[in-house]
């Protein structure tokens, strides 16, 4: 079905810019604003468009920010023209996000802009256009003024649409939709409609909703119900609120499980013509956040199993690809994810789009400061003149959406144990309340005294970043009852995909936090001599997932507060993919300290980072992700699966098994399974079953010595077997193998395949300390746009058609092109080893959904 959407039109402005990056030490051409600047010599490029990802990487810069030259100038210029009958319409520029500091112009003059790199916005353009001419469109970005704790990206980075409207139409994300009651026979919506008038003259305007169904497709289905027409007088230049209601028949909820949708159609009519048509998809859900029996979805009790994600999308960078971004919440998924928090930002809208259609809560995050600052030049500088306008322009743009479910205010603000922090916290809230009154604030607080000192009472739910052990305290605090609290960051791991380090630290199980010491014994060779506690040589970090900074815990003490305080609505983890920047434990900077109130415990870092800040740290991006960079599971990956889907059959062991150094040393080997009990085998030999005790999440054999050969672990679910997996030494590196997650992608010029490359042996098992050169030849209608390998330190660029394996595993990342279809056939090659191929289909309107990889 086709709705009439003829008069409010929405175009893509994403391609053919010309783009500079200023470089360091040059001054910004102030001209490029006019019309008449010369842009000739600058390149062409299709946003959304991230110029620093390009690198290249410099062991000079900081790591906390992933050594990249994110921070320059950089101008875009489009040259556009509008046909002569659009003359007597509004047109608008929205630009999804643009990092940072953007200034508009339109033929030469400023038209707007935005400090905050993060934030949707909308320019309107209308009285500065050559209507039937050409027009020029400058945007000026300075992230030289911007401060940041993780790699922010650079350049304008989501979509930009050009919207053309009525002089009578809807305002920005104007229609504000809530479900004030729900039953199984029927679901009231309301539709609060704002109406403006950019006429001259007075205008009675008609306004009507329908609602529709919605399926998975985004297509509409059919009416379910229909408001009363009312009629309202709206002044010149006014604006007025038109309130619709809407009776739907036994609503269809919005689950997890299924993620039932409805889509509204409110049509703007003014003397019988039709000016505007508005849609907008929403769901009907409730939510309950109770003090003492968790978090309720329609009356279901739901533990949060949710992910912190900092928003770029790895060797892409920033700029945003909806296929990317949907892919990292397949893989999420797959763990058993069901939220995410939007750390430490609000997302690209598409984000929410994607969790609604596949069924993930979302924490709406705003701010990662308030006033006090973290880093120099960071939000704290736009904070008093912004924060309202900010708050209210990210709520109105996420409230409708079913998946949205609490707002997170602020991350880890320093005015926390400050008067101050509450008179801003109850400020933001009687904001918020303006926008949405259905979902709770919270604010993700890393000091615990802020659970017990009066600033929890102005949070609806309390969000703890870490201190789990608080969980308690805070529960126990007389003021506390009826207070639901839920852990907004926790756990911090740290590991490197595929790296393991000798002794293995088992204390993990039960301590408050982990805590690791310095970087030493770096580019040794004999791995027995690097740090137990998980920190390794080449400033890698071990994957007995035994390690966390000293405010952080292991996800086995982590699951154990949870599992002791029911009471919790669940977690979020710091982080499921690993991104750029951040890359603690080896940051060459002080952003360590940002985590330590204690004064001690500030001392002790400072040291540390004076010391690193001696060496050249390669660290580029973080060690916290359940899975890489590239997507690539770590080995925690099983043990959160294990937890999070416990009727999934499954069994994970590590280490791998190709120690050729260590024949004969105790080599201790985990088990991450959702069963109960497990058996392990060593070359055909058991090592005895062993059954998971209270509060234990994994099963360790602590003495196995180490033989090439065969490890196998046969799991059990009461008593009956239930999983297993084997883990074999591979032989030597003989071949390339490839795989994609999808082998047929539209031709839309957007769409990506995501292929893994393995090194194995002749039988096809994986090489795990594998480092080989691949090289990449593509034929046919697509482009190599990305690749990379999970390898924090490396400083090969993504942008390459070569790149190292990471222990045996690299990424490719293939792009289609807009409107040629056809076979793309990309070869993987590497010296000594047999090369791989694999065939791409890139078509219109193909089902793209189809897969080979698991
Ligand atoms: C938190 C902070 C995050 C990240 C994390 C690392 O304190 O909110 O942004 O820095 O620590 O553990």
């Amino acid at each position: 079905m086709i709705l009439n959407t003829s008069v409010r039109s929405r175009i893509s402005l994403n391609g053919g810019w010309r783009f500079l990056v200023v470089p360091e030490g040059n001054t910004s051409p102030e001209s490029a604003c006019e019309a008449d600047f010369d842009d000739s010599g600058w390149r062409t490029v299709n946003l959304p468009h991230d110029w620093a990802i390009e690198g290249p990487f410099d062991i000079k810069l900081d790591g906390a920010t992933g050594k990249l030259p994110w921070r320059r100038q950089g101008w875009y210029r489009k040259t556009f023209t509008l046909p002569a009958t659009d003359s007597g319409k509004r047109i608008f520029l929205d630009i999804d996000g643009a990092m940072a500091n953007s200034t508009i112009y339109l033929n030469g003059k400023k038209a707007g802009g935005r400090p905050y790199g993060y934030m949707p916005f909308r320019t309107e353009l209308t009285e500065l256009l050559n209507f039937g001419g050409e027009n020029v469109l400058a945007v000026h970005l300075n992230t030289a003024k911007w401060g940041s704790r993780w790699y922010p990206g650079a350049g304008i980075y989501r979509n930009v649409w050009l919207v053309k409207t009525h002089p009578v139409s809807i305002g920005r994300w104007g229609v504000h939709i809530q479900t004030p009651e729900i039953s199984d026979r029927e679901g009231t919506v309301t539709l609060d409609v704002t109406l403006e008038n950019r006429s001259d003259e007075p205008v009675s305007v008609r306004v009507q909703s329908m609602v529709y169904e919605y399926g998975p497709d985004a297509q509409p289905g059919k009416v379910v119900g229909k408001s009363a027409s009312c009629t309202l007088s709206i002044p010149p230049e006014g604006s007025k609120v038109a309130a619709q209601k809407v009776a739907v028949p036994s609503p269809k909820r919005w689950e997890l499980t299924d993620p039932q949708r409805y889509l509204s159609v409110t049509e703007v009519f003014v003397q019988d013509r039709l000016v505007d048509t508005f849609l907008q998809p929403f769901g009907f859900r409730t939510l309950d956040f109770t003090a003492n029996e968790g978090f309720r979805l329609n009356g279901q009790r739901v533990a949060v199993q949710g992910v912190c994600m900092h928003h770029d999308l790895g060797p892409l960078g920033t700029a945003f690809n909806t296929r990317a971004f949907e892919r990292q919440m397949e893989i999420m998924k797959e763990m058993g994810v069901n939220a995410l928090r939007t750390s430490h930002n609000p997302p690209a809208p598409e984000v929410l789009e994607i969790c609604d259609r596949m069924g993930i809560l979302v924490q709406v995050e705003t701010f990662d400061c308030w006033r006090w600052s973290k880093t120099p030049n960071d939000y704290s500088a736009w904070f008093d003149e912004w924060h309202e306008r900010d708050l209210g322009d990210i709520m109105r743009m996420a409230r409708n959406h079913p998946s949205v479910f609490m707002w997170c205010l602020g991350n880890e603000v320093n005015e926390l144990e400050s008067p101050e922090g509450i008179e801003i916290v109850q400020r933001l809230k009687s904001i918020a309340r303006r926008y949405d009154t259905s979902c709770p604030v919270t604010v993700g607080s890393n000091r615990p005294q802020a659970s017990i000192n009066g600033f929890q009472k102005h949070v609806d739910v309390f969000g703890f970043n870490y201190f789990p052990a608080y969980y308690d305290v805070f529960q126990r605090h007389e003021e506390n009852r009826g207070r639901p609290f839920v852990g907004t960051e926790t756990a911090s791991c740290i590991s490197s995909r595929g790296e393991y380090f000798f002794p293995v630290f088992d204390d993990f199980r039960g301590r408050p936090s982990g805590g690791y010491p310095g970087r030493s014994a770096c580019g040794s060779d004999d791995v027995d001599e690097k740090i137990s506690r998980g920190t390794g040589g080449d400033f890698q970090m071990s994957s007995y997932d035994v390690g966390a900074p000293g405010w952080a815990a292991t996800p086995d003490y982590e699951f154990m507060m949870l599992d002791k305080n029911p009471a919790a609505h669940g977690e979020f983890v710091w982080t499921g993919f690993d991104y750029i920047g951040e890359p603690t434990p080896y940051n060459d900077d002080m952003t360590n300290l940002l985590n330590f109130s204690d004064p001690e415990k500030q001392a002790e870092m400072k040291a540390e980072m004076n010391r690193l800040g001696n060496v050249n740290v390669p660290s580029r991006s973080s060690y916290f992700g359940i899975v890489d960079l590239c997507g690539f599971r770590k080995d925690r990956f099983y043990m959160y699966q294990a937890r999070w889907r416990p009727e999934w059959p499954m069994a994970h062991l590590l280490p791998h098994w190709n120690w050729p150094e260590r024949v004969g040393k105790v080599t201790p080997v985990h088990l991450y399974t959702s069963g109960d009990e497990a058996e392990l085998f060593v070359n055909g030999t058991s090592l005895g079953r062993k059954k998971k005790g209270e509060f234990e999440y994994r099963l360790r054999w602590n003495d196995v010595c180490y033989q090439p050969g065969e490890l196998k672990a046969v799991a059990y679910k009461n008593g009956k077997k239930w999983a297993e997996d084997i883990v074999k030494t591979a032989g030597n590196a003989a071949r390339l193998s490839m795989s994609a997650d999808r082998v047929r992608i539209a031709a839309d010029g957007y769409d990506l395949s995501f292929i893994t490359v393995r090194v194995t042996d002749q039988d096809g098992t994986l090489v795990p300390r594998t480092h080989n050169t691949v090289k990449y030849t593509l034929e046919g209608p697509g482009e190599i746009v990305a690749v990379g390998n999970g390898n924090p330190n490396s400083h090969e660029s993504f942008q390459s058609t070569e790149r190292r394996v990471f222990n045996g595993l690299a990424l490719v990342v293939v792009r289609s092109v807009k409107g040629r279809c056809g076979t793309v056939r990309i070869r993987a090659a590497a010296q000594g080893l047999e090369c791989a191929a694999i065939t791409l289909r890139s078509g219109m309107g193909v089902e793209t959904s189809e897969k080979n990889e698991k």
